[in-house]
């Protein structure tokens, strides 16, 4: 399949009108997208991906009405939080409709909604007319896609069209928020911060997987984030021996040479470039990336839960 690079939101959605698949920007990450309605495009994104079939889609919608279309109710604490943030790097678990195919939700009957924060995404998905169905742009296993060029290296022929557009503002995938319980768990980590959840709803937790013997959001099992290379966390202070084909990326410098390195000046710099260095330096063939720990809090949560998913595949 020949894959179509373009800058039209408009000429993308004409592919998803036509049941094809269709790599686009967001915020946080590139997501590759199907008409939620299109049971035969939706199996084209699992095979494309390489995706386990247990792991649920977020369904992306272009507006506020559209949530409608998905969900039999928005219940009064999901209601709190789309006022508050949505469009925003958040997705909100709820009760799916009826008629949102199964294989969207891989047999769950709770659906992931979003509306993302970025304008060509929203012109996308207004050009579709229809809620889109995204997993990120990447093969299954590999870091999220932060540039299209990423999502051109891992998709390349198996996709009908990317959407070109910049790098991702944020860098890590949303925040995941289950709404169907009567606390609001946190069951993945992202830009929009515990700490702000619990400003519009402070019953609101993070959910952890021991506390129950399945877990709740079926991706949290799966491999995730890593790359080729091994991943050790670090303090600033640790003590390095020096050897090729070692990179480092953090906040401080430290006093050994790297082949590559990456100092960010702030733990949302570190976040929004994290998945771009992890694959630059499976390009340059390195061995081994120190990263350094952050503080867990803020985006230094959803920070550290990629860190440490890589650092334990
Ligand atoms: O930022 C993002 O969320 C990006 C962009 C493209 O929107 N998408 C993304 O999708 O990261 P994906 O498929 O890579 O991750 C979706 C996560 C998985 O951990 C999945 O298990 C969880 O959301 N999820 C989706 N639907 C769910 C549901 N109904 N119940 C629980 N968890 C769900
Ligand atoms: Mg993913």
């Amino acid at each position: 399949m020949k894959t179509i690079l373009t800058t039209s939101p408009a000429e993308a959605a004409e592919f998803i009108k036509r049941g094809g698949i269709v790599a686009f920007p967001t915020e946080t990450v590139y997501g590759l997208g199907a008409n939620v309605f299109d049971e035969k495009a939706i199996k084209k994104i699992f095979q494309a991906k390489q995706r386990p079939n247990d792991n649920p889609l977020i369904a992306h919608v272009g507006n506020i009405e559209q949530i409608k279309l998905l969900v039999s109710k928005i219940n009064e604490t999901a209601q709190k939080f789309t006022e508050a943030f949505f469009p925003a790097p958040l997705t909100l678990v709820l009760q799916k409709a009826k008629n949102v195919p199964l294989i969207a939700t891989a047999n769950l009957e709770t659906i992931g909604v979003r509306m993302p924060k970025n304008e060509l995404a929203l012109e996308f998905l207004k050009n579709c007319e229809t809620p889109i169905v995204a997993p990120s742009a990447n093969i299954s296993g590999k870091p999220s896609p932060t540039t299209w060029q990423a999502v051109f290296e891992d998709l390349n022929q198996r996709i009908d069209c990317i959407l070109q557009g910049e790098a991702t503002e944020v860098g890590l995938e949303s925040t995941v928020l289950d709404c169907t319980t009567e606390t609001p768990f946190v069951l993945r980590t992202g830009a929009v911060t515990l700490e702000q959840l619990q400003k519009i709803e402070p019953k609101t937790r993070l959910y952890k997987i021991s506390e129950m013997e399945t877990p709740k959001s079926p991706g949290l099992k799966h491999r995730h984030y890593s790359p080729q290379a091994k991943v050790i966390l670090v303090s600033s202070k640790f003590n390095f021996q020096c050897s090729k084909s070692q990179a480092f990326i953090g906040l401080k410098k430290p006093d050994s040479d790297f082949e590559m390195i990456k100092i960010c000046q702030s733990v949302e710099e570190y976040a929004h470039s994290i998945f771009d260095f992890f694959r630059r330096c499976d390009h340059e063939n390195i061995e081994t990336i120190y990263c350094e720990k952050v503080a867990e809090k803020g985006i230094g949560l959803a920070l550290m839960d990629r860190l440490k998913r890589a650092a334990a595949s």
